[in-house]
């Protein structure tokens, strides 16, 4: 039995509503309470009470008329996290009233999974709404959501430890809030999730190895602060999509990743990764994206490239790579983008010295290649270049004579988050991968910069990953519009604007 962190409230609960006097409104007193107790939720569980699903299927207003006791319970949710609600510029939450919770916006309901005569709310979808406030516990009782999406929201504070009730939700979407803390350990016992996607907050330390042992389809986590290695079993996760970027992850990127044959897209740009390029990234043979920029990578680029037979876009930009350029990472079949710029390299083999076809672009600026314009200095090229690398003895360690050179080129220490896109203009053309980071000019004001101006399309095809987003219900009726709606920022962290597709039963 999972323990939920609001035993005290449900009794508080019980004990309001189910006085014959009370009607719906609480008490000034209670609400605070209900702050308070909040923004001290701490690790500290109470066990739950025998019954505490039915804490909140007990008299609230008896008025309101609900069609069922799951409806019921989720008003009773839905009003209380109303509450802590600090903000809400774009009245995303004017209409939570009355019992009709189904029409409340932003509130999904379907047949419960579990009762197809029953109505119940499946889908909270609050993106893009500014709204300012916390997650309150309670919502823990919401047990039939398959959903969860808050996106490019002012929320703070931390997960609730009840969200582990959440036994059916596939996805979880937090991204560009203002959550903070250690990862939010509570996502593991989520059995059923598949997307997770929590950039864009302040998340910090280190990540549980068990991310990597959960059946997650994609797993965003760039743009926090997270300072930790890469666990070593990160090739056990059968993942499609891995982000890692803009944050201080350090050390080698682990050998198991040659396990990992169903990633499509895996970013580590702009963190402080370091040690040589492992071999086992080109056993990756259905990736697509691979972008390891912006890291202290050193050595030569490792030999097998050219079993990536998908890949479109390469980017080793911004390390400190040596050695030469091989012909079998610039004659790649699929191969649209590589940037190899702002690293050491002193040589390219023929065929990368002029791109094949006319689709593919080469960076290479800023190395130290003969007879290139915009290369490096000679003396900026000699110490690096004549000086080997032996991966073996070198290990993850970040070689000190780099120190120089990378504190000058590191990003700033903390990015603004995006703000959301315009409301009425139409999405942005994904980009193939993260937005580079500001790292020259100073970061622009929090409140409301232009969204960032998205690079061209991708030359490729839209992944497969792309098409038509969240909750085809069981079987019934189609789900609602606005769900299809449901994107997720599209300029940031990766091409992935929305959701994939459920390849899960759900509804
Ligand atoms: C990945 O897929 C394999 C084969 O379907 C499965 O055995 C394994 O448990 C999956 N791993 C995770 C972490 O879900
Ligand atoms: C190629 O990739 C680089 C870095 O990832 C990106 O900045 C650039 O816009 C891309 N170029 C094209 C034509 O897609």
């Amino acid at each position: 039995m999972k323990p939920i962190c609001c035993f005290l409230f449900l009794s508080i609960f019980i004990f309001i509503f189910s006085s014959p006097s009370s009607s719906i409104p609480l008490n000034n007193a209670f609400t605070a309470a209900i702050t308070r107790r909040h923004l001290s939720d701490t690790p500290k569980e109470i066990d739950p009470p025998p019954d505490d699903d039915l804490a909140c299927e007990i008299e609230t207003d008896a008025r309101l008329n609900f069609p069922n006791p799951r409806l019921k319970k989720a008003y009773c949710v839905l009003q209380q996290w109303k509450k802590v609600i600090y903000s809400d510029p774009e009245n995303m939450l004017s209409n939570w009233e009355g019992a009709d919770v189904c029409s409340y916006k932003g509130v999904f309901c379907e047949k419960a999974l579990d009762d197809p005569n029953v109505v119940t709310v499946a889908g909270i979808d609050l993106n893009h709404g500014d709204i300012a406030g916390q997650l309150i516990c309670l919502l823990g009782l919401l047990t039939d959501l398959a959903i969860f999406h808050i996106n490019s929201n002012r929320f703070c504070g931390t997960i609730p430890t009840s969200f582990s009730r959440l036994t059916i939700l596939h996805e979880f979407d937090i991204s560009n809030n203002r959550f903070v803390g250690p990862f939010p350990n509570v996502v593991l016992e989520m059995p059923k999730l598949k997307y997770l996607d929590i950039r864009f907050n302040d998340f910090e330390g280190g990540l549980p190895p068990e991310l990597f042992d959960k059946d997650l389809d994609a797993i965003f986590l760039n743009d926090n602060r997270f300072t930790s290695t890469i666990p070593e079993n990160i090739g056990n996760s059968n993942a499609s999509v891995i982000v890692f970027a803009d944050n201080d992850f350090k050390g080698c990127i682990p050998k198991s990743i040659g396990q990992m044959t169903s990633l499509d897209e895996v970013i580590f740009a702009n963190n402080e990764l370091s040690g040589c390029v492992p071999e086992e990234l080109t056993m990756l043979e259905n990736i697509k994206v691979l972008d390891l920029s912006n890291n202290n990578f050193v050595g030569t680029l490792p030999n097998g490239f050219e079993r990536l037979k998908n890949v479109e876009s390469i980017d080793i930009g911004r390390n400190e790579l040596i050695g030469k350029v091989v012909e079998s990472v610039c004659t790649l079949p699929k191969l649209m983008n590589f940037t190899f710029s702002k690293n050491f390299f002193d040589g390219l083999e023929p065929k990368c010295e002029k791109p094949m076809k006319a689709e593919l672009v080469l960076d290479d600026r800023e190395n130290c290649l003969p007879k290139k314009p915009n290369q490096k200095t000679e003396q900026k090229c000699s110490p690096v270049v004549n000086h080997p690398i032996d991966c073996k003895s070198l290990g993850c360690k970040k070689p000190s004579r780099t120190s120089d050179e990378e504190s000058k080129k590191r990003k700033p220490r903390r990015r603004p988050p995006p703000p959301p896109p315009p409301v009425q203009s139409p999405p942005p053309p994904p980009p193939v991968q993260s937005p580079p980071p500001p790292v020259f000019s100073p970061p622009p004001p929090v409140p409301s910069p232009p969204p960032p101006t998205p690079s061209p399309p991708p030359p490729s095809p839209p992944p497969p990953v792309l098409s038509p987003p969240p909750p085809p219900p069981p079987v019934p009726s189609p789900p609602p519009p606005s769900f299809n709606d449901v994107d997720i920022p599209e300029y940031i962290g990766s091409r992935y604007p929305s959701p994939p597709p459920p390849v899960h039963p759900g509804y």
